[in-house]
């Protein structure tokens, strides 16, 4: 039998590359290629431009093994012929590590102290309080005034119930706060929502993460009256693509003071300098950085390695998003 031909990024570092199998013909794929190159099983590049930059010079790919959780520009890129799998759990940990810290900067007020300390101000104890009245609608006197808010108790409604929606309920669990759970189907235990009662459980939450892929059926998922829907002061945390949100409706909800939000994504990505979003209050945004830590590329690469070893021992593949249809 053939050996089984394995197209990898020639820019993986010699490190990641001693993890690939030694059974397999190791083909380095350039960003740049200048000739037709051969391969049976492509991991790609963690970077859409790069990969469709290669793309059109491979030939005779039947799998695509992302490096990536989400895999909406591969499977729009190789087509329904190519067997596309996702890297599910290569970056569990630092997506659902961002989403603490975001949570965390949000009600410490963390952006608001660190923009005082670039002014070299001390602040006096109303800059803290005053934003804890504004984004709640309190006006009542606060004895002493209040300087940030706390995790502890806070009602957290996580939609996306997947590898990364559990790893953040895992982090989140020892702050004590109440969690319910929305997912495609409903499950019993623990207790999952199915994502049609979305627009019953947002008027409860405190705290909304979004952590599902970028579906046609996620497409929009929060618009206007799911925005409306949260409570006053509610904060909306988007951890996992920009798209799920209507960006004009999150530009309004954001203006008229009623919600605050952390997105580490926002549609369009990249948002160009004029772009409304960044000057909206109570928005923080980091752009598109929550998976990427030193640990994603060896986590993705035995991935990629655990599942070339069941093609060579005849199993089935696992993390399957998009199966070949036969020609
Ligand atoms: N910001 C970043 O840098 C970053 C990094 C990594 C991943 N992400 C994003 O995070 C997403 C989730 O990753 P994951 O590894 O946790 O995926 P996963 O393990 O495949 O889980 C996805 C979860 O989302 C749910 N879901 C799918 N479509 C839905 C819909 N229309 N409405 C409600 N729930 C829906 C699924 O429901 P069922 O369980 O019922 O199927 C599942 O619970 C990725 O697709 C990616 O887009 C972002």
């Amino acid at each position: 039998m053939a050996q089984l031909k394995v197209g990898y990024p020639a820019a993986l570092p010699a490190e990641l590359i001693q993890l690939l199998p030694t059974e397999v013909e190791l083909i380095p794929i350039p960003s740049n290629p200048e000739a037709e190159i051969a391969i049976d099983f492509w991991i790609p590049p963690p970077a859409a431009a790069l990969g469709q930059k290669i793309w059109p010079h491979l030939r005779g790919v039947t799998v695509a093994q992302s490096m990536m959780a989400g895999t909406e520009w591969l499977t729009d890129l190789v087509g329904p012929s190519v067997t596309v799998c996702n890297a599910q759990g290569a970056h569990s940990i630092s997506t659902a590590e961002w989403t603490l810290a975001a949570i965390l900067a949000i009600l410490k007020y963390l952006p608001l102290y660190r923009d005082l300390q670039q002014r070299s101000e001390w602040c006096s104890r109303t800059k803290g309080s005053a934003v804890y009245a504004a984004i709640h609608q309190d006006q009542r006197p606060q004895f002493p005034p209040f300087m940030q808010e706390e995790l502890h108790s806070k009602r957290v409604l996580i939609v996306g119930y997947g590898d990364i929606g559990k790893t953040i309920e895992r982090m989140l669990e020892p702050f004590g706060v109440e969690i319910t759970r929305i997912a495609r189907s409903a499950r019993i235990s623990p207790e999952v929502h199915p994502v049609e009662s979305l627009d019953q459980l947002l008027p409860a939450a405190e705290i909304v993460i979004l952590i599902l892929p970028h579906t046609p059926q996620s497409h929009g998922l929060i618009g206007a009256r799911q925005l409306a829907l949260m409570p006053q002061g509610a904060l909306l945390v988007n951890s996992a693509r920009g798209p799920i949100v209507q960006t004009d409706a999150l530009v309004e909800a954001l203006n008229a003071g009623h919600i605050r939000a952390a997105v580490d994504v926002t549609d369009p990505e990249p948002l160009s300098a004029d772009h409304p979003l960044w000057k909206c209050p109570n928005l923080l945004i980091t752009p598109h950085v929550a998976g990427s830590t030193p640990q994603f590329s060896p986590r993705a690469i035995k991935i990629a390695v655990a599942q070339i070893r069941r093609l060579l021992l005849g199993e089935p593949l696992i993390n399957i998003v998009q199966a070949a249809q036969a020609n």
